[in-house]
């Protein structure tokens, strides 16, 4: 049995990640912020984290760390003049820094382990140039520019992937799909025809922590119905 952090496992693509791997026999200890679990699941053991609180204890995390996953996010979309300084600021505080924060924290955990594996998440808006995506791109592109330097510096005992999904139906998705007309225009904009669900993204996710993935680090892997690479 591996021991895999999940850190955002109580809504969208971590929460069926953490599901995932408890249903395979895996322990995970997963992390909710803002919206407390409610649901038992003996291999999934739930903690309070936000990672805008410097002083979060983590005591509750094993001596040794198979994988570890951070999942907060957020999709702001506005045009360029009218987002902010600070704006960008306080998403790569969530987005990039935060993972920077607890990576160096649990480090030692993952290094214990004989091969770990770290998987982070970008977006498919910072190989494709989308209107409306530089916040959410600037932050995701750090992402992607950590994920290649720490899988370089990390091996061979850890390695480290990022996965860019498309349009993904989860909570964070909520304000660009929360009309029949949005949703339809949001499926056809893909060549599959269909927005992501969960368990797209988070069977990649699961992939890459396990020893099935074994010779893959420094990756970015798209998940995105087509939209990045076809047109037809
Ligand atoms: N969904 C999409 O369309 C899409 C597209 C491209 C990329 N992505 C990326 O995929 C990743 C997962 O997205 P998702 O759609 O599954 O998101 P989600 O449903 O909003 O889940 C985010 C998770 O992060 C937790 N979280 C939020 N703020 C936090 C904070 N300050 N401290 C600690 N935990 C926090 C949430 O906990 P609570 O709910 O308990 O607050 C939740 O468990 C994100 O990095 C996102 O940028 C998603």
């Amino acid at each position: 049995m591996k021991n895999y952090f999940i850190v955002g496992g109580s809504s969208g693509i971590g929460k069926a990640l953490s599901h995932m791997l408890a249903g395979a026999g895996q322990q995970v200890y997963a992390t909710y912020c803002n919206n407390p679990v409610q649901e038992e699941d003996e291999s999934i053991s739930y903690h309070f984290l936000d990672v805008e609180d410097k002083n979060t204890a983590l005591d509750y995390l094993p001596k040794q760390l198979d994988g570890f996953v951070y999942c907060p996010g957020s999709i702001n979309l506005a045009p360029f003049a009218r987002i902010k300084p600070e704006d960008f600021a306080s998403d790569f505080q969530l987005q990039v820094l935060g993972a920077i924060t607890l990576l160096q924290t649990i480090l030692p955990k993952l290094k214990a382990a004989d091969q770990a594996s770290i998987v982070f998440f970008s977006t498919v808006a910072v190989q494709t140039g989308f209107n409306y995506h530089t916040q959410v791109a600037a932050s995701k592109g750090a992402i992607e520019g950590l994920t290649r330097s720490l899988a370089a510096e990390l091996a061979p005992h850890i390695r480290v992937n990022a996965i860019a999904p498309s349009i993904t139906e989860t909570a964070l998705a909520t304000k660009l799909l929360n009309s029949e007309e949005k949703r339809k225009a949001n499926a056809q904009r893909h060549p599959l025809r269909r927005i992501g669900n969960t368990e797209d993204i988070a069977a990649m996710a699961a992939f890459l922590l396990s020893e099935k993935a074994s010779w893959m680090t420094g990756q970015i892997i798209t998940i995105d119905g087509g939209i990045s690479s076809l047109k037809i």
